[in-house]
């Protein structure tokens, strides 16, 4: 790589909003800014620092932004482990850990500041030495030499392994869930043969980080495809076992990524309609296994129907919450329940005199004008429940101002 990469070089930060434990004599906060994010990682810490600064070149441009989420003493060991290192470190506590490691990793990147002349690469990485600090060097110097916006360390390129990562069940894991991510982001992730890596070097121009709505664990796959960095370059590594303490991940954190596939799929408006419409089809199934089990227990079918379809219908706002609309429920949820019910089954009682409008009025036969009535009550019963029950909380105060 090259040297004068890692050369001190002003200007310097004064608008590193997050002052640093202690800055060694002669050395300038510089073109590295390495995000660690750590939850109750203290025992980590002090390895970690001492495998950076045995792996960075000397005269080093490079500071250390720890964003921490712990609830043990992490924030007090780093602040000792600070005192006698070549580099700068800084401690983000966070009282408030909104989005888990990527919005930790998120919090990072905003105190970089946007457009900052200092900070040239952010360097992301784990706490827990599953990420070789040694590469940290090759990471940057694989962006400058082939001009690449985003570097990732990668387990599947040759030479590269997952041999940290435990056990046959946490290898199926990750294989689907990379799978699933390239199978729904062939553009996006085109070139990123690795996107659950948490391990990569990323030109500070070529992110912003308001831009970025992360969710739990996969921080890459939320950069990828909302950033779209122009051009993508990954380099090998070894994933190691962690050093100590216990990994953080879990069934939880499986969910977490399932909504924010669904999240980051369902970016566009037309996208949205589509899951909309697809939820709504999956709403059969508790649908008619409620009014098997009603009429099964003696009650007349048509009691039975309507009810049973409040079983459809909460399971479609159950899914809609998580999967399309989790970053815009604003309304109290007693509110939302109400306001999507109420949409559900007008949609239900619109639906016969529409279809009588159709026959009667414009002469159509009854099965198309069944298809037209079911579109039509479809599209007005997502604007209305986006706009209803979903608008934005800007779009929904936004008033005209008199001057
Ligand atoms: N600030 C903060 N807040 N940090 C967190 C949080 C959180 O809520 N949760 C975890 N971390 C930190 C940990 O302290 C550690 O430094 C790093 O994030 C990774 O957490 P682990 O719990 O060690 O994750 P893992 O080993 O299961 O997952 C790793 O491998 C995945 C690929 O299999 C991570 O590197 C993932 O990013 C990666 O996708
Ligand atoms: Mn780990």
């Amino acid at each position: 790589m090259s040297e004068d990469l890692w050369t001190p070089h002003a200007p310097s930060n004064p608008e590193f909003s997050i002052p640093a434990l202690s800055v060694p004599e002669g050395v300038v906060a510089g073109s590295v800014t390495l995000i660690i994010p750590t939850f109750n990682e203290a025992g980590n810490i002090g390895e970690l620092l001492s495998r950076l600064a045995g792996s960075l070149p000397a005269g080093l441009a490079c500071e250390v932004l720890f964003v921490d989420d712990s609830t043990d003493d992490t924030p007090a060991v780093i602040e000792k482990a600070a005192l006698d290192l070549p580099f700068p470190v800084s401690v983000l506590h966070r009282e408030n850990p909104v989005g888990g490691l990527g919005g930790a990793v998120v919090d990072g990147i905003r105190a970089t500041g946007e457009g900052r002349p200092g900070t040239d690469w952010i360097v992301v990485m784990d706490a827990d030495l599953q990420h070789p600090p040694h590469l940290v060097p090759e990471l940057v110097g694989e962006g400058e030499r082939t001009g690449a916006d985003l570097v990732v360390a990668s387990r599947y390129l040759p030479g590269g392994s997952r041999a940290g990562l435990a056990g046959n069940y946490r290898i199926a894991v990750s294989r689907g869930a990379t799978g699933l991510a390239k199978g729904l982001f062939p553009r996006a992730l085109r070139g990123i043969s690795d996107p659950m890596s948490g391990f990569f070097a990323l030109r500070r121009s070529a992110v912003t980080a308001d831009a970025l709505k992360p969710l739990g664990y996969k921080i890459l796959l939320e950069l990828a495809v909302r950033c779209r960095p122009a051009k993508v370059a990954e380099i090998p590594f070894v994933f190691q076992d962690r050093h100590s303490g216990e990994s953080k991940s879990g069934a939880r954190e499986g969910m977490r990524f399932l909504a924010h596939l669904a999240a980051l799929r369902s970016a566009t408006p037309l996208a949205r309609m589509l899951g909309f419409g697809l939820i709504g089809l999956s709403g059969f199934v508790p649908n008619l296994a409620a009014l098997w089990l009603l009429t099964q227990a003696g009650m007349h079918y048509l009691p039975a129907e309507i009810a049973a379809n409040q079983a459809g219908v909460l399971w479609n706002f159950l899914l809609i919450e998580t999967l399309l609309f989790r970053d815009r429920r604003h309304r109290h949820w007693a509110d939302r329940v109400g306001r999507f019910v109420l949409l559900a089954n007008a949609d239900l009682l619109l639906r016969i005199p529409l279809i009588a409008l159709f026959v009667a009025r414009f002469g159509m036969q009854v099965l198309p004008a069944t298809a037209l009535a079911l579109v039509t009550t479809f599209v007005l019963r997502f604007a209305a429940t986006e706009a209803l029950v979903y608008l934005p909380r800007k779009a929904r105060t936004a008033r005209p101002t008199r001057s």
